[in-house]
Order: structure tokens, then C-alpha cells, then sequence
């Protein structure tokens, strides 16, 4: 009963959107939560709460960002996460921006054909399920890495109310309940028996994860050794091993999170700072933000079939390099400069016509990207002293593995699933995959996720990024579009409806019912096929946004629980 109410919430949620998007512009019944100095956006209240907490305390983003991160792991399983890993983007007050990379690596063990049966064919399940599907997790390493640089309070502080909220319980919203119920069974299998989230977990329940307080407790006291030297290493790597993963102490040992060089480019006045390599996000915007540029999207209109087609366009571009020329930085070679060159990417739209849709065989390089997970988790954070974060995490699926390490109260990713499998060969849709993306012991695989800080005019102007897997990256641009080019707030920049291109397949995926029937029909009249059955939901974009008098407005994306907490 309750399956055949959640598409309907869904065209409820649309209808509303739609409503919202068609009133006049920035008037103040149209804005999400304003405050005046310091915001967090994220997937559930209880972590914004914290984060705001921990702000309101004297620390600032970058320890508002470990509790954040964290509160999310115990409140959001589905994908905050300890066992898993992401990218923060950040702009500090004076301008200064950076980037951290804490994403997942292969295991010194993987091999390059390690999912592949004797035939050379792709085992089904093997890099989504189960021990072997899990990569090295970075996000221990990341929230204590930007908190030795730029963190005020002490980690001690900062966990506390992570703890208490472990212990105290969270409570279980109706989404989070409908999807305990679902996975319930791929628990069991995976896990040889129940665990804490389970299906008899109702909305309104509380659900308290002692073995996961215990962890933060260790980890707040022996700092991020704790993960990965400590005892919760050693018994992490037991767990693992006794289960068949090959992961081993050395491979904890060796990781470490990387401080990276933002993507930086320029639209009109906007200077926009977003995720380098390993993840493909910044690289991605940048190109197609490029390629779109010089085209009046605002005199087209939003959501209009000329504003659709010229980012479909850029978008079908965009991801057929990504497909080819992405990877770990560490291990290929990967040419930024030409591929965010204007020169290049003015040619790469020379043959793109409003007449017609371009063929996807006369676009080179690239393998389906459809493979990819769509949960992961996005927070923006601004802090009472200027700075803006942006930070992505993931576990990839939901619920990572389905491993869940019940000692110590966490589910495990499963990541290695975002590299290529199978590279070099037709994959199971027929085409090749990159070798660029291939598995190499260490080697982190390749992101989508895009934590983006807008800058107008130089001065600090939006935080943003979402989950989606490969939409992550189209969601961001029209999130940014939304309010640049087509004078949204913030909140109906992150409620508008939003479609999505990447190459292969080759169609234009949409919300359901949440577009013009006729534009729909001149699309497809120009030869795009157009799929309004494949995601319910494109993205789940958290953001703010720097109003003109100074105040913070937060986009909490109701298609999830997110929710905007501030002062
Ligand atoms: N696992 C999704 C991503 O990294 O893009």
C-alpha cells in the first residue's frame, strides 16, 4: 500500500515545485530558512542542528563540519557514513579556496579483472555487494585532516553531541523507514543475520546504535589514528578478513587524504571553484559551463526546449570525455588545461544545431555511465566568520556494501564498484569502458560528486552540491543556473524540476510529470528520446546562498529530509 503512495508524494512534491518556480521572483514567502550569520544544510535536521551547534559554541565550518559529517553517519546510514569517504571544496573568508580529496582507494590486493568470471565477464553483484565490493574509507582521514588545518575546537567538543546522539537515538522519519523495510532482506543476506536497521523500524521510532558511540568515544579520545592504527583498526580488519574481504592493517595504515587544487573557471561574473580529479565534478562543469556560455539562456527561458537542448548538448560532450580521459591523478595522465580550454570546447559544440538532436556515434570516447549509485550525501555549511564549505560523502549505494561492521556501528561502501570493471572490452550495454578508470592496487576510482562555491563578482555567492551519482553534475549546473541565469531563490533553484543528459544512454532523463508536454514533444520531434520513468528524482541539492543585504538563505531539498539550521 504505502509503494503505491510514494509515487504519488512524489507527483505532489512536483506539482508543488512547479507552483513555486511559476510565483514571482525572490519574494520572501519563496526563500528557505534565513539567518544571519552561520547555516548548515543537510540531509537530516539532527546533523544540521549539531553543526550549528558546534558553530554557535565558537568553532567554525571546518569543526562544524566533522560533527555535520559524522551526525550524519549515525542519523543519515543510508549514506554519511564513517566506512565510506568524499570531497570537500572550500572558500575561507579572505577569499583563499581549496580542496580536499578523502575518497576511497582500491585495496593492495585488488586487481584489474578481480570482478570478471573466466570468461571475462562482469560477475554480477561482486563490486556492489559484499566484502569485495568495499575500497579503503576516507572520511575518518578527511574530517581530521581539514581540522588540523583550519579547526578551533577541540575534537573532544566537537564529537560529544555526535556520541549523545548515538546513545540517545535518532528518530526515524517516514523515508528512512520505507527504506529500512526495502533493504531488510539484503541486510540479512549480507550480514548472516538481523541488524539494528531493520524492517520493524517505524516513522517516529528511535533507533540508538551503542556500538557506533563506542567508536566516536575511542576515536574522539586517540584522534584518526584511532581508525586506522588503533584498535579500531585492528578489530575492523578482523571483521573484514573473517567475512572473505582482502583488506587488510597495511592498507589502513597506507591511506591518507589528499589536499588537491580546485577546479577554478569563470562564468559571466561568477567565478566558480569546484572538485578536481579523482573526482570528474569540477572538470565536468567546467566544460559544459563553458560550452554554454555565450547562448541567451535567460531571453530561452527556464526549463524552455532551447535552454533543454543547449545543455543536453553540452552535456553529451562533457561526459563523453569524462568517460575517456577521468581518473585517479595519481595514476594517469589526465589533460585539464585542453579540456577546459575555451578553444576546444567551442569546437566540441561547432556541430551542435537547434534543429535536430546530435547523434551520440558522431560524439567520441566513453562507456555508459549508468552503473553509477545515486546515494551519497551532500552539506553545504557557511560559518559566522565568512568561510563556506561544500562537502560531498558517500558510501556509494545505499548502505554502501550492506556490510554493516556491527561492533563498531557502521556500514561499509561499496565503492569499487565506481571504477571500470571491465575496461578496454564492451561492457554489458556494448560499450567500452576507460581505461583511464581501470583497477590499480590504490588508486582511487573515479567520483562524480561536485561540492561547488560560487563566487559573484568576488565575493562569496552560493555553496552547493548534491547526490545523484552522474547527475550530481547536472543538478549542480542547474542549481546554479537556476539562480544566475533565471532569477530563483534558493529554494526554488533547488525545488525546480530537473532533467539530466550524460552522453550514454542516449536519452534525456526527466522528473516525471514535471515538464511541458509541449516541450516534450519538440524534443522528441528533434529526435531526443526522452525517459520520465528512470529517476523519480534527479539530485537532492542542499545550498545557500548570500543574499544582497548579507543574510544566508538555505536550500534544503525536500525530496529527501534535508533540512537548514542556522543563526
Ligand atoms: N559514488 C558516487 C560518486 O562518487 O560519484
Amino acid at each position: 500500500m504505502r509503494k503505491h503512495l510514494f509515487p504519488l508524494l512524489v507527483l505532489f512534491l512536483f506539482f508543488n515545485c512547479k507552483e513555486t518556480v511559476k510565483k514571482t521572483k525572490a519574494t520572501i514567502n519563496n526563500r528557505g530558512l534565513i539567518t544571519d550569520k552561520a547555516l548548515v544544510v543537510s540531509a537530516r535536521e539532527e546533523a544540521s542542528k549539531i553543526g550549528v551547534e558546534i558553530m554557535k559554541q565558537g568553532g567554525n565550518a571546518f569543526d562544524a563540519m566533522m560533527a555535520t559529517e559524522m551526525a550524519l553517519a549515525v542519523a543519515y546510514p543510508y549514506a554519511g557514513n564513517l566506512g565510506g569517504g568524499g570531497f570537500l571544496v572550500y572558500r575561507l573568508a579572505d577569499g583563499e579556496v581549496g580542496a580536499l580529496d578523502y575518497r576511497e582507494k582500491a585495496p593492495l590486493e585488488a586487481s584489474k579483472y578481480m570482478y570478471l568470471d573466466e570468461d571475462g565477464n562482469v560477475i554480477k553483484g561482486k563490486s556492489t555487494i559484499g566484502p569485495l565490493a568495499i575500497g579503503i574509507p576516507g572520511t575518518i582521514a578527511g574530517v581530521f585532516k581539514a581540522h588540523e588545518k583550519f579547526g578551533k575546537l577541540d575534537v573532544k567538543t566537537i564529537l560529544q553531541p555526535v556520541i549523545d546522539l548515538a546513545n540517545n537515538g535518532f528518530v526515524v522519519t517516514e523515508k528512512q523507514a520505507r527504506r529500512f523495510r526495502a533493504y531488510d532482506s539484503i541486510f540479512k543476506v549480507v550480514n548472516g543475520k538481523k541488524i539494528v536497521f531493520n524492517e520493524n523500524l517505524k516513522k517516529g521510532d528511535k533507533v540508538f546504535n551503542f556500538a557506533l558511540a563506542e567508536t566516536l568515544e575511542r576515536i574522539a579520545n586517540n584522534g584518526r589514528d584511532e581508525f586506522y592504527i588503533g584498535e579500531t583498526a585492528k578489530r575492523l580488519v578482523k571483521f573484514l578478513q573473517k567475512k572473505g574481504s582482502i583488506i587488510t592493517l597495511e592498507d589502513l595504515t597506507k591511506y591518507e587524504s589528499i589536499w588537491r587544487k580546485p577546479i577554478q573557471f569563470y562564468y559571466d561574473n561568477l567565478t566558480i571553484t569546484s572538485m578536481s580529479p579523482p573526482s570528474s565534478g569540477g572538470i565536468c562543469l567546467n566544460q559544459i559551463m563553458t560550452m554554454i556560455e555565450d547562448f541567451d539562456l535567460k531571453g530561452y527561458g527556464h526549463n524552455s526546449l532551447k535552454t533543454i537542448q543547449v545543455l543536453v548538448e553540452a552535456e553529451k560532450r562533457a561526459y563523453a570525455d569524462r568517460s575517456y580521459y577521468l581518473g585517479d591523478p595519481d595514476f594517469i595522465a589526465i589533460p585539464t588545461e585542453t579540456l577546459t580550454s575555451s578553444v576546444y570546447l567551442n569546437n566540441r559544440m561547432k556541430d551542435f544545431s537547434f534543429k535536430e538532436a546530435t547523434p551520440v556515434d558522431s560524439i567520441s570516447h566513453g562507456r555508459i555511465l549508468g552503473y553509477e549509485s545515486e546515494e551519497t550525501t551532500h552539506y553545504s555549511i557557511v560559518d559566522q566568520f565568512g568561510n563556506a564549505i561544500a562537502v560531498t560523502t558517500t558510501l556509494n549505494g545505499g548502505y554502501g556494501s550492506k556490510v554493516f561492521v556491527d561492533d563498531l556501528g557502521f556500514f561499509l561502501n561499496n565503492e569499487m564498484d565506481d571504477f571500470s570493471s571491465k575496461p578496454g572490452k564492451p561492457n554489458y550495454y556494448g560499450l567500452i569502458g576507460a581505461e583511464a578508470n581501470s583497477i590499480v592496487p590504490e588508486k582511487r576510482m573515479l567520483s562524480s560528486m561536485t561540492p561547488t562555491i560560487v563566487e559573484k563578482d568576488g565575493e562569496l555567492f552560493m555553496t552547493v552540491g548534491t547526490p545523484g551519482g552522474s547527475t550530481i553534475i547536472t543538478s549542480v549546473l542547474q542549481a546554479i543556473l537556476n539562480v544566475h541565469e533565471f532569477e530563483m531563490t534558493m529554494q526554488e533553484a533547488v525545488n525546480a524540476p530537473r532533467f539530466h543528459n550524460q552522453w550514454l544512454p542516449d536519452e534525456i532523463r526527466m522528473e516525471p510529470n514535471s515538464f511541458d508536454r509541449n516541450t516534450i514533444k519538440q524534443l522528441e520531434a528533434k529526435g531526443y528520446i526522452i525517459n520520465e520513468s528512470r529517476s523519480p528524482i534527479i539530485g537532492i541539492i542542499d545550498g545557500i546562498l548570500v543574499l544582497d543585504n548579507g543574510k544566508l538563505e538555505g536550500g534544503a531539498d525536500k525530496r529527501g529530509d534535508d533540512t537548514a539550521a542556522g543563526f
